[in-house]
């Protein structure tokens, strides 16, 4: 599956899956990798890994849809057949997602549908839940709302700060989404409606 990447920022749930391929466990191909931002970290480790990056800096364009237009078009340049989000901090507006007939998956440091949106550890932290986690899910025109692909839980320590937290969910955040895409590569994800089966 030529498979692209959009990242906003360090770029560790990138290097995950580009260690998954290069390992030899993940069956698709990543052939392209874009950010909305100059310096994200996502970009240095894809270039080191050889694979080619696109910015698409959201001050360079008149509004959302220009953006989105040439993320697009640099899509369908590189023939790609699945979109994966990991740590991309953009709302995919209602044209884009028209427009795009291709899976696109997104990992977030939840169990949605709680805790939808940014700081998602912060916000587990402040309501006082005992487990947090995460969630590969598709991407839908809404916020963290689309079906549900993998999740895992995590605890909540007495004694945990954001950091801790995000750091322990992040460690399993790397393995889930490799393992979803893996899944997904494999045709084992079948989605109908809200409802996501893993086949056998
Ligand atoms: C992760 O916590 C991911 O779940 C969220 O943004 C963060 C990105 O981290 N969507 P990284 O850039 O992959 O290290």
């Amino acid at each position: 599956m030529r498979t692209a990447i959009l990242a906003s920022g360090r770029g560790s749930n990138l290097q995950a899956l580009i260690d998954a391929h290069q390992s030899g466990a993940l069956p698709i191909e990543i052939v392209a990798v874009g950010s909305d931002q100059l310096r994200a970290g996502a970009l240095k480790r894809a270039e080191e890994s050889g694979i080619p990056t696109r910015v698409f800096q959201t001050n360079h364009y008149p509004n959302r849809q220009g953006q989105e237009e040439d993320i697009l078009s640099w899509l369908k340049e590189n023939q790609v057949e699945l979109l994966l989000l990991a740590g991309y901090m953009k709302v995919l507006g209602p044209q884009f997602m028209r427009q795009v007939h291709i899976p696109i998956l997104n990992i977030h440091p939840s169990l949605l549908p709680a805790f939808p949106g940014l700081h998602a550890q912060r916000q587990a932290l402040e309501y006082g839940v005992k487990v947090s986690g995460c969630t590969v899910h598709f991407v839908d025109e809404g916020l963290d709302s689309g079906p549900i692909i993998l999740q895992e839980a995590v605890p909540v320590l007495p004694e945990d700060t954001v950091e801790s937290i995000s750091h322990r969910i992040l460690a399993v955040e790397h393995r889930l989404y490799t393992e979803a895409v893996r899944l997904l590569a494999l045709g084992k994800v079948e989605r109908t409606g809200r409802q996501v089966k893993i086949l056998q």
